[in-house]
């Protein structure tokens, strides 16, 4: 019994050491004003042109945090890709989604940082530039949809669970919940998809290529980024993307949540979860399969 108890436990230790730490990454180049971090999980077998998802803490999380919450790490041992886990670390840990040098290409604000990472990444391991992807929480989320506005010529797909669309902070002195305007997150900006198109071409002013594909989840019970905002993306996302409203598909994947599929369902897609509060765990399955990875 005592060793069948030792025998368990040792296998318990093998697998839980199986995942790789995550490195830490000082030199990726660039500048960077507001002072993120980069951790980096490379799976031992690694791919050689790898796909690479960038994956965006919730506000007072860091890139350590988010590998517990979002752990692609058993994934990426299977299938060979790289997951970058930044860490912000100024305003409670919150990415800025605000400041007029965020919401712009190659503005110098925390989506530059972010890119430069990626960047960086794509040429230390030989990534697969047709297969960087962004992901992220709350905050990660808001920030998944900038870096859709801001570099949509850099990545392919995005998830996104439990944010606003991009630009619903312009102007807003901060970003976390005591520093920010809370107009946005409390679901009172309301602006057709046009509109929202509007803001973020401006963010890239020229650049008339596709944006990333968008599949994006929220719960209805979300008191902190209020729901109204996952109609919001919807509009912004099937106005760059060019596609309409199709169907809904009920629960799917699970009880509780509704699918709204946009188009043929290959561009956009929202969740909406029933009775679920912030943030919507992370559906890594979906995620992969939305990546193609
Ligand atoms: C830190 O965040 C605050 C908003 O709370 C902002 O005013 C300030 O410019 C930020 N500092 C840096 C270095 O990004
Ligand atoms: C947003 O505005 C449109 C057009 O004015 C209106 O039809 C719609 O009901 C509003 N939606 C919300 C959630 O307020
Ligand atoms: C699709 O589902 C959403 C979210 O529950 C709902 O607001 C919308 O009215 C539904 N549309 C149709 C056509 O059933």
């Amino acid at each position: 019994m005592v060793q069948a108890t030792l025998f368990y436990s040792a296998a318990a230790l093998l697998l839980a050491s199986s995942a790789q730490a995550l490195e830490s990454v000082t030199n990726w180049g660039g500048a960077n004003p507001s002072n993120l971090k980069l951790d980096v999980y490379v799976p031992r077998n690694k791919a050689a042109n790898p796909a690479l998802i960038l994956a965006l803490h919730p506000c007072g999380g860091s890139g350590q945090q988010y590998s517990q919450q979002a752990d692609y790490s058993q994934a990426a041992e299977q299938k060979g890709f790289i997951v970058a886990y930044p860490s912000a670390t100024n305003d409670s840990n919150c990415w800025d989604v605000s400041s007029a040098r965020a919401l712009k290409h190659e503005g110098g604000g925390d989506p530059t940082t972010l890119n430069n990472m990626v960047k960086y990444l794509v040429g230390k391991y030989n990534v697969d530039k047709t297969k960087v992807f962004a992901t992220g929480s709350s905050s990660g989320c808001m920030m998944t949809n900038v870096l859709s506005a801001t570099y949509p010529d850099v990545f392919a797909a995005a998830t996104c669970y439990s944010g606003v669309a991009a630009g619903c902070l312009i102007g807003s002195p901060g970003n976390s919940p005591s520093s920010s305007d809370r107009t946005c997150a409390n679901g009172k900006i309301n602006k057709t998809g046009a509109e929202w198109a509007k803001i973020v071409r401006a963010m890239y002013p020229g650049y008339s290529g596709a944006y990333p594909r968008m599949m994006t989840f929220h719960g209805t019970a979300d008191n902190l980024v209020f729901p109204a905002n996952l109609n919001e993306q919807l509009k912004e996302w099937s106005t760059l993307l060019n596609v309409q409203f199709t169907t809904n598909s009920t629960n799917d994947p699970s009880g509780g949540y509704t699918k709204m599929v946009y188009g043929d369902g290959s561009k956009l897609i929202g969740y909406l979860a029933q009775n679920v509060g912030h943030t919507v765990p992370v559906h890594k399955d979906l995620d992969l399969k939305w990546f193609g990875i």
